[in-house]
């Protein structure tokens, strides 16, 4: 149908008015103009659309470049924000006197502290080095020391448990401690100096002039910096003051050497099935439980007459001296069927046992340096023996002749047993003094030697 047709009211009969009929048209025939615009052609497409039609190799390229350049406009944003932290990342240079060591930032500076590689400081400043597999000690040439352990939250400067900002890290390979900690804990013969813009830790060992001779100073530590948690005792002033003359003893007593006298057994630090200790002394028969052969160190035999003839006549004997492995082993059994006796279980009976008679292999009378003592009025091995007068008298005269009460009452969550009125171990004068006088037990004392 023709658009006019539609409106031929002679054709078909219209029910519209004339003037309707016009403006219809008229409306008609301005949609019809519109309809006549032509549909966009094949030349008006975008150019680029084109090019990519006939040039595929053009467009990969195309693409890679854009590609690329918004992966350099990400990298250097990345890079514009960090800028701050990679700078402050720079490596260290460490001079030990001329020598000059780079350190990588990552390896010295470990949260936020910068750390001093102890080994190598003590090979500058010629300290000593002695250490296990996670304590190290650096000793100066008059003996005084600085010990790190692993990840402790302590050090200890010259018998003080001092606490330290930082841990150290220690292993069979390398030590590194907090460079606060060091600069501050030497005291004189090295000095330290730091250039943050730089980067630099300049480490140099203090000089001192005598006849026109330049010698070094010697390294000392100190405490003055930190908050001590718990010391040992100056002891160089104590009198020691005896009843008889001891002067034969007092190579036993005070040993030149008391190093293997200080041996730890408990049980972290087994001795073993295999231990037998050097060189075992008999003690006297007028010492001991009649009919008994009791033996002990030689040093620890020779202490103890020393002491038991010393003591006034308290009717004092050895009942328990040198046991070794399965004399220990017998007596524990004992002590857990008493209780697997009374109901409990191996393992329970085992856990009670534990907190007064040592598992085989772990006992301290395996070491032949330790001693139980009795009267012939207090005859069991009990706390009885704290109501005695040679209890008493051991109290305060023991650290003389280089005895120790080792199972202190108020010791027993760090010695894992029950407390031992009547166990006594030797461990040398000196370090009797000052475990006696600082109120330590052995273990205190060792971690702070
Ligand atoms: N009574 C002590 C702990 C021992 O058996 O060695
Ligand atoms: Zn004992």
């Amino acid at each position: 149908m023709k658009p006019d047709d539609r409106f031929d009211n002679t054709k078909k009969e219209s029910k519209l008015s004339a003037d309707e009929l016009d403006m219809l048209r008229t409306r008609y025939e301005q949609l019809d103009d519109r309809s006549k615009i032509p549909p966009p052609t094949k030349k008006q497409r975008p150019k680029f659309v084109k090019l990519i039609k006939q040039n595929k190799i053009a467009s990969v390229v195309g693409a890679i470049f854009i590609l690329a350049l918004i992966a350099c406009i990400v990298l250097i944003s990345v890079y514009a924000a960090n800028f701050g932290s990679l700078k402050n990342k720079k490596d260290y240079t460490f001079f030990f006197g001329k020598q000059e060591i780079k350190q990588k930032y990552e390896r010295i500076v470990i949260d936020n502290v910068l750390y001093v590689d102890m080994n190598r400081l003590a090979v500058y400043a010629e300290l000593s080095v002695s250490g296990s597999s996670d304590t190290m000690k650096y000793i100066a040439s008059d003996g005084q020391y600085i010990k790190f352990t692993n990840e402790s939250e302590f050090a200890v400067i010259n018998g003080a448990k001092v606490v330290i900002p930082a841990p150290a890290f220690v292993d069979t390979q390398k030590c590194i401690v907090p460079y606060s900690v060091i600069s501050r804990a030497i005291e004189s013969g090295i000095s330290f100096e730091t250039n943050d813009e730089e980067r630099t830790v300049t480490i140099t060992r203090q000089t001192y002039e005598r006849d026109d001779i330049v010698y070094f100073k010697d390294v000392t530590f100190t405490t003055a910096d930190f908050k001590v948690v718990t010391a040992i005792k100056d002891t160089s002033s104590v009198a020691y003051n005896y009843g008889v003359d001891v002067s034969k003893y007092l190579k036993y007593i005070d040993p030149a050497d008391n190093s293997e006298y200080l041996m730890l057994v408990n049980p972290s630090n087994p001795l073993g099935k295999e231990y037998v200790p050097s060189a075992l002394s008999k003690l006297p028969p007028r010492f001991t439980s009649i009919g008994e052969d009791y033996y002990l160190r030689e040093c620890a035999a020779q202490a103890l007459t020393a002491m038991l003839t010393d003591m006034p006549n308290y009717q004092v004997y050895v009942t328990s001296a040198y046991r070794d492995y399965s004399y220990q082993q017998s007596i524990f059994e004992q002590y857990v069927k008493k209780y697997t006796n009374m109901g409990y279980t191996r393992e329970e009976a085992e856990a009670k046992v534990r907190l007064t008679s040592a598992l085989p292999g772990t006992s301290e009378h395996q070491s032949g340096l330790c001693v139980d003592l009795i009267t012939t009025d207090m005859t069991t091995l009990d706390n009885s023996f704290e109501s005695t007068h040679a209890y008493k008298w051991l109290s305060e005269n023991a650290y003389k002749y280089g005895f120790i009460l080792r199972y202190p009452k108020d010791k027993t969550d760090i010695t894992s047993y029950s407390y031992e009125s009547w166990h006594y171990r030797f461990v040398g004068r000196d370090a009797a003094a000052k475990i006696h006088f600082s109120g330590l037990c052995l273990e205190e004392y060792l971690e702070l030697i």
